[in-house]
């Protein structure tokens, strides 16, 4: 029977209830990760750990696990559920209370819930790339947190759906920020283009790994705004996320993406990525 993490607590799935009041489920007052499973290892589980602390601190829920207590709470989920390959959701919601947006006083026990997934990694879409089409970024000046709200960005990924892609691609404006679940690279001239970390995007932790797999490998990394027609005319984009990895995109808004395949800053792109997650699992 595949368990359910539920405030320190492994329960059978069909058993895995959460109060009505919740905030997490009435406000989406609550933060969460995503964290990828390699050959029984939770990859750059850390630096997912300190970010969700850092979500937490950022919209003043008092965590009460540090990485290490959350790093075992994992590990004895990912054992039961017996996961080799595939990914772990955890969030935190501020707990369950009468209805009032303000924070309880005094307050209240967290909730913390977690669950697993098994799977392989997406090989065919990273061979031959997916569809992306752009959307205005609708939502909060807080993408930074990575909170429970996901309503922009579900409506960005529904928008993607609706076209026949595989992920929307967000802009305020003239400048290109992430995606609906994904950061963004616009490939020029050798170069790489990412929106800066600030409060537009998320921090994203494959990010950082292609910032590190670049570095090595000598290819610059500009962690620079730029504009939809930019990206438009770019040689190669890249969406990443921990689900993703390093994902080419090959026909944005229905065209082409410079010659329309797989490029090479891509493809060593990915190559730096596969052996990072060698070494580190
Ligand atoms: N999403 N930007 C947004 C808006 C995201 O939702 C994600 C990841 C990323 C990439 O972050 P990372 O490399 O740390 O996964 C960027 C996860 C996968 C999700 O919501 O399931």
């Amino acid at each position: 029977m595949t368990k359910v993490l539920i405030n320190e607590q492994l329960v059978d799935e069909q058993d895995a209830k959460v109060p009505y009041n919740d905030r997490g489920y009435v406000f989406g007052d609550g933060i969460y990760e995503y964290i990828r499973v390699y050959d029984n290892s939770v990859f750059t589980a850390k630096a997912h750990f300190e970010r969700l602390l850092r979500s937490a601190k950022e919209i003043g829920l008092e965590l009460k696990y540090n990485v290490e207590e959350l790093s075992e709470l994992i590990q004895e989920l990912l054992s039961a559920n017996g996961v080799i390959n595939g990914g772990v959701y955890i969030q935190v919601t501020r707990g369950a209370a009468p209805r009032d947006h303000a924070f309880p006083t005094p307050s209240i026990e967290t909730n913390i819930m977690a669950f697993t997934k098994s799977y392989d990694r997406p090989y065919k879409s990273l061979e031959e790339g997916i569809n992306a089409i752009t959307t205005e970024d609708i939502r909060w000046m807080r993408c930074d947190i990575k909170s429970l709200n996901l309503l922009g960005n579900v409506l960005a990924k529904e928008y993607a759906v609706k076209y026949n892609a595989q992920e929307a691609i967000q802009h305020r404006g003239d400048i290109v920020t992430e995606g609906s679940s994904s950061n963004v690279y616009a490939i020029k001239d050798g170069e790489i283009y990412t929106h800066p970390v600030n409060n537009y995007i998320l921090n994203g932790i494959t990010r950082m790994v292609i910032k590190s797999v670049a570095d090595d490998k000598g290819i610059p990394f500009n962690e620079e705004t730029f504009t939809l027609d930019f990206l438009k005319n770019s040689d190669e984009i890249i969406v990443s996320s921990t689900s993703i990895e390093v994902m080419p995109v090959v026909k944005l808004n229905g065209e082409s993406v410079g010659e329309g395949k797989v490029g090479a800053i891509t493809k060593s792109l990915q190559e730096g990525f596969n052996n990072y997650i060698d070494k580190h699992s």
